[in-house]
């Protein structure tokens, strides 16, 4: 179960920065060129919160079965100072779970205003904040620190 939820971790990560980048996109080019706000619009804003939440949903799942976490949680003295244990037991979580609450209150915000441009600035504010966080805190490939594969196999 481990591996299938850590390889769903993996894959659900592509859809949550595809969402968000396309939701970003649509809310700057509304914002900047006073677009109409339309349901392509209000899609990808839900498409984004959707797939979020099916990450965050899955990452706590992970959080509670992962050795790596375990053994954060079982020896914090100690594996606080180790970086790579400490990224999933501590760092990890922090940035995702803020990236997320951010997304939720930008989204559930820029339902609520009625002016389009207001739509797209909120959406564009909220959720680029978001994308910084996630793209700062994702154990990339390339990362000298912490490295991960893009993607897992089943
Ligand atoms: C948008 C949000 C998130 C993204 C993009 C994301 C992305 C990732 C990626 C790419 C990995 C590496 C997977 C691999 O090894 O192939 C990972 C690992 C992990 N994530 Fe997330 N994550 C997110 C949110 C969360 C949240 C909210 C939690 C916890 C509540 C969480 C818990 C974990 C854990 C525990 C691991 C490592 C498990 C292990 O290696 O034993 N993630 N995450």
């Amino acid at each position: 179960m481990y591996l299938i939820l850590l390889a769903l971790h993996s894959l659900i990560r592509w859809f949550v920065l595809l969402s968000l980048l396309f939701a970003i996109y649509r809310a700057f080019r509304g914002w900047l060129f006073n677009k109409t706000h339309t349901g392509i619009d209000d899609s990808s804003r839900v498409a984004v919160t959707i797939a979020a939440h099916i990450q965050l949903v899955i990452g706590l799942w992970l959080y509670f079965i992962s050795p790596i976490v375990s053994y954060f949680l079982h020896n914090f003295k100690d594996a606080v100072h180790e970086r790579q244990i400490r990224f999933f037991g501590m760092e990890h979580i922090t940035m995702m779970l803020t990236a997320i609450v951010l997304i939720t209150i930008g989204s559930a915000k820029a339902k609520r205003k009625v002016a389009d441009k207001e739509k797209f600035k909120t959406m564009a504010i909220w959720f680029t904040i978001a994308l910084l966080l996630i793209l700062s805190s994702i154990p990339w490939s390339f990362s000298p620190l912490i490295s991960r594969p893009m993607l897992r196999a089943f």
